[in-house]
């Protein structure tokens, strides 16, 4: 030690009076260690933009043309860029980091020591790929026949049963179609759920998380995320059992109380969504005033021609109106946007980074209805964020947190779907803002956005439990069903058993995608739109000249596109607390925006809930969940020998 020094001391006294550039040159050796750290760091991001390039063109190439050979090629290509995952992950593990005087080259490294499913051993990483491959595959290819026609088995999730499920007020029919959707998907899926469980949860371990739910929790960087997602529950909760009281009345007086009980679950097959996770389409017979508008745009936009390309052209418009970025030509040139007939795909509509700065895409079965005009927003809302971030390294290139990424295009079609704003592209003649209009207006976002968060959070309690192992293989089933009817207040149209696996005929849970992501960004989207309405001048709660929170429309607010754009250049470079705070000022998750923006709503619902004397909340279902059908079929006979 001393030694050194003297020597350092030595070399001074010789040079005489150090000049700039002599500094420079004996850097300091931790100068040195940050030196040789950025280099192994941007080696790193080199190779690893590659790969990530490869198995997305690859992953593209399948989930666009369902084949054999592009799912070898998919496979083969993933297995090669999970062993130089772990190649690399080798390196970070041996390379000391840790105590590294500069925190964002810590936390790159330390996002690199978490290699996720690649250090799975090749075999069963090769076995975790083709489990899913397969679950999706079955999923993306399942079709039924048409209700009393046996003539025409062809009908697919995307659009036909969709389509029906939303428009269709015959419950034998609805019915019909969401037990043969689950036959067809759910079923076929079940045995090899167990083992996908068993793999991801090997993965994890080896990752040193004590399961995969532990896994997915990560993104969230915070302890008792667990504990914040459940007090915003507690807090959403009352709101959705005014919603969800007043559903079921107007179901009722439609179908008749021996199909909708007054005090029990919803059966799901009226909601006019598979999964009953959003329910827009029933505000055509339940909408608060009918003698007003109602604002669902899907009559005018066939109307007008609408296309799937001019759908995407409008959401484009609204982010270069507040001085985004637009979209690049190579987006319109790869991008599939409609449906084609000369192969099968994965409709499920997503939005795809390739890494390599240049190329983006959306592929979506796009269909001309206002349920799509807001997913084009949604799926654009991702290209955006890929867009702002593609200079930060490849571990940055995430949203702050999963639930980031899904809400960027919500908050866009917050305002790009206020009735003000469809008036001024011709989507709707009257936006007026008398109560009435208001009220229509806010239940019909409700049906899709309070509705929805239920649903959400049991997706993944429910997966949870599955990967904690507190859920066991033999009652995946009717446990599935204890926490829908625990957190949505619905029930299965028909008897149930564990011969079924119901939450596989949910693209999520099949395609292996974490979910919690969207109920976080239906809460904080609100957040958002309530900070950019704020920047964007057209909202300030002191100030009740302005218009309330649900007509703010940002549109053309240059302002609130710099105040969004700086976070979205963040990406995950900073933990998800300094992002929210960049935009809101808040460093938590906080539902007040959400509550605000419907109040009007909730006031009404409760008013209304009142003088009919509704039952808030369900008593237990009267349907069934057992072992086998077997039981099912068995106790039906006991029954009639009783009668
Ligand atoms: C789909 O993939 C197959 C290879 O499995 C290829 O022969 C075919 O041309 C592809 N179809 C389209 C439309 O790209
Ligand atoms: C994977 O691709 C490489 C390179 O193209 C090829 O050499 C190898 O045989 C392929 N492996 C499998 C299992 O298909
Ligand atoms: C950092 O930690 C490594 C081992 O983990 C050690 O060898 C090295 O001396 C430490 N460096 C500093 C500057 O603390
Ligand atoms: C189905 O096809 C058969 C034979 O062509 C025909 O007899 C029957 O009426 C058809 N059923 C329906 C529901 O169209
Ligand atoms: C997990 O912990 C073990 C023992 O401390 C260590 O050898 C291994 O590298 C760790 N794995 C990861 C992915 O951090
Ligand atoms: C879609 O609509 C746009 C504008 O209305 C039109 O220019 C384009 O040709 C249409 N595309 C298709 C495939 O019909
Ligand atoms: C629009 O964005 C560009 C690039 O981010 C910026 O330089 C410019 O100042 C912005 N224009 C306005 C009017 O804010
Ligand atoms: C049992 O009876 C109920 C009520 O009649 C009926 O809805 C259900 O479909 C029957 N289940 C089976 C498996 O037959
Ligand atoms: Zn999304």
């Amino acid at each position: 030690m001393l030694r050194v020094i003297l020597l350092v001391v030595a070399a001074i006294l010789v040079v005489g009076f150090p000049s700039d550039e002599s500094s420079s040159t004996t850097e300091s050796p931790e100068q040195t260690r940050l030196k040789d750290a950025k280099k192994l760091l941007n080696k790193i991001n080199k190779e690893s933009g590659l790969w990530n390039n490869k198995v997305t063109i690859a992953s593209w190439n399948y989930a666009s043309n369902l084949t054999k050979e592009n799912l070898a090629t998919k496979v083969n290509v993933s297995l090669q860029s999970a062993d130089y995952v772990k190649k690399m992950w080798r390196q970070v593990a041996e390379y000391p980091w840790q105590n590294l005087s500069d925190p964002d080259l810590r936390r790159q490294f330390q996002k690199l020591s978490v290699p996720g499913l690649a250090v799975l051993p090749d075999a069963a990483y090769e076995e975790h790929q083709n489990i899913v491959s397969s679950m999706e595959n079955t999923y993306s290819t399942a079709k039924i026949c048409e209700y009393k026609n046996p003539n025409n088995c062809d009908l697919a999730l995307e659009p036909e049963i969709t389509e029906l499920l939303a428009n269709s007020q015959d419950p034998e029919q609805l019915k019909y179609l969401w037990v043969e959707w689950r036959k067809a998907s759910g079923e076929k899926v079940k045995s090899l759920y167990p083992r996908y469980v068993e793999l991801s949860n090997t993965a994890a371990q080896l990752n040193n998380l004590s399961n995969y739910a532990q896994y997915w929790l990560k993104d969230y960087e915070a302890d008792d995320f667990p504990e914040q997602v459940d007090a915003l529950w507690q807090q959403l909760k009352p709101l959705y059992l005014q919603l969800h009281a007043y559903v079921r009345r107007q179901l009722r007086e439609k179908y008749g109380p021996e199909i909708v009980s007054e005090d029990g679950p919803i059966p799901a097959h009226l909601l006019g969504n598979m999964w009953a996770q959003e329910w827009g389409s029933v505000s055509k017979i339940s909408v608060p005033f009918p003698g007003k508008q109602i604002p669902d745009v899907t009559a005018r936009m066939v109307e007008q021609g609408y296309n799937a390309t001019r759908i995407f052209r409008l959401a484009e418009e609204f982010f270069v109106s507040l001085n985004l970025t637009r979209m690049p030509d190579l987006f319109w040139k790869n991008s599939i946007l409609e449906k084609p007939n000369d192969r099968e795909i994965v409709c499920h509509a997503s939005a795809w980074d390739f890494y390599d700065g240049k190329d983006f895409r959306i592929k979506q079965c796009t269909r001309v209805t206002m349920d799509h005009l807001l997913t084009a927003h949604h799926e654009m809302g991702h290209i955006e964020y890929y867009l702002q971030y593609k200079d930060q390294p490849i571990v940055y290139r995430e949203g702050a947190n999963p639930g980031f990424h899904e809400a960027i295009g919500d908050v866009m079609a917050l305002s790009a779907s206020t009735p003000g704003h469809f008036k001024k592209i011709g989507l709707l003649d009257d936006d007026s803002v008398d109560t009435e209009a208001i009220i229509n207006n806010l239940y019909v976002k409700g049906l899709e956005k309070i509705a929805f968060l239920p649903f959400a959070y049991a997706m993944d309690r429910w997966r949870w439990s599955v990967f904690q192992g507190k859920i066991k293989s033999d009652e995946y089933n009717c446990r599935w069903w204890d926490i829908a009817e625990e957190y949505q207040g619905i029930e299965p149209p028909v008897d149930r058993s564990e011969e079924d696996f119901d939450p596989g005929a949910k693209y999520h849970i099949v395609a292996d995608v974490e979910y919690i992501r969207y109920y976080v960004s239906f809460v904080i989207q609100f957040q958002f739109h309530k900070a950019l309405c704020e920047r964007a001048g057209q909202y300030d709660p002191q100030n009740p000249k302005l218009k309330p929170l649900h007509q703010c429309d940002i549109y053309q607010s240059k302002d609130a596109g710099a105040l969004l754009g700086s976070m979205l250049q963040l990406g995950s470079s900073k933990p998800w607390q300094d992002a929210m705070e960049l935009i809101s000022g808040q460093r938590v998750m906080d539902a007040s925006g959400l509550l605000e923006y419907f109040n009007p709503l909730i006031e009404w619902l409760t008013a209304e809930n009142q003088k009919t004397n509704e039952y808030i909340g369900w008593k237990p279902t009267t349907k069934r969940c057992v072992k086998t059908r077997a039981e099912l079929i068995k106790s039906n006979k006991t029954n009639s020998d009783c009668k």
